[in-house]
């Protein structure tokens, strides 16, 4: 595991698009897992001006997301089909058609789950998974258990997900209450993961996540299990980690 600190949360974003980009010019047709959330919104708009800037091509690649809110219409606000278009696909040149996310309107969750499963199969596997973290520990929505579930599937979420969230909605009492989300499992199978965690009210979780035990109840602790994870946090989040032992002071690149 790598650990890149940052001063702050745009250096942070543009390390992040220095790695994503990185993967794409080395495998033009590369497996993009990504993210929602409020963390790499930065790294999104740096991606958009790096190509805006015919820095990075995005025509051959596809792209993954790792959750979608069940029961939510893809033209709803805080979909998060609707986010991924708002955030990057509408300002780089991926074909839709090359970028999939759970569909969040279909009913029959054994039946998206399984068939969300067999599309990254066919796709030949996620290159570069991009990562966000819980204030629970969670990973994609998978939330503290006593289990590592493996496989996409149906998550009912926990209050503090939805507390953490409901900032996206009129009230707690909007956020859908389950998701669809890539398993354990299926983030661990990713060839390389990135994690970007910003801010103080994360550094607790971090450290747990990246020190402690590997325990279900910490659903990102399994990283430390994945033999090619980079991390790039900024200095608050990281203010609870000795870091002298990893690599650290990443000087802008951009
Ligand atoms: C988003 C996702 C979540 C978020 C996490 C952090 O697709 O799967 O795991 O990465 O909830 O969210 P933010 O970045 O909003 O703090």
């Amino acid at each position: 595991m790598r650990i890149y600190q940052t001063s702050d949360y745009d250096e942070m974003s543009r390390k992040a698009a220095d790695i994503i980009a990185a993967q794409i010019l080395m495998k033009p047709d590369c497996v993009l897992g990504l993210a929602t959330g409020s963390t790499p919104v930065g790294a999104y708009q740096q991606l958009s001006r790096r190509h805006a800037g015919n820095e990075v091509d995005f025509s051959q690649v596809k792209t993954v997301n790792l959750d979608e809110y069940r029961g939510i219409l893809r033209d709803d606000i805080n979909s998060y089909y609707y986010f991924m278009r708002n955030h990057l696909f509408n300002y780089v040149n991926i074909p839709l058609e090359n970028t999939f996310i759970p569909d969040g309107t279909n009913p029959n969750a054994d039946a998206e789950c399984t068939d969300y499963e067999k599309k990254i199969a066919f796709l030949g596997g996620i290159d570069l998974q991009l990562l966000g973290l819980g204030h629970n520990g969670h990973i994609g929505f998978n939330e503290p258990d006593d289990h590592f579930p493996t496989a996409t599937h149906c998550v009912n979420l926990t209050e503090s997900t939805i507390e953490a969230n409901k900032r996206f909605f009129a009230s707690a009492d909007n956020v859908p209450k389950q998701a669809y989300t890539m398993g354990i499992g299926t983030i661990m199978k990713a060839k390389k993961i990135l994690l970007l965690v910003n801010g103080s009210e994360k550094a607790g979780i971090l450290r747990k996540a990246l020190l402690g035990p590997v325990v279900p109840q910490v659903p990102a602790s399994i990283l430390q299990l994945h033999s090619d994870v980079i991390v790039v946090a900024d200095k608050d989040a990281l203010s609870e980690i000795d870091t002298s032992d990893a690599t650290r002071s990443y000087s802008s690149a951009s």
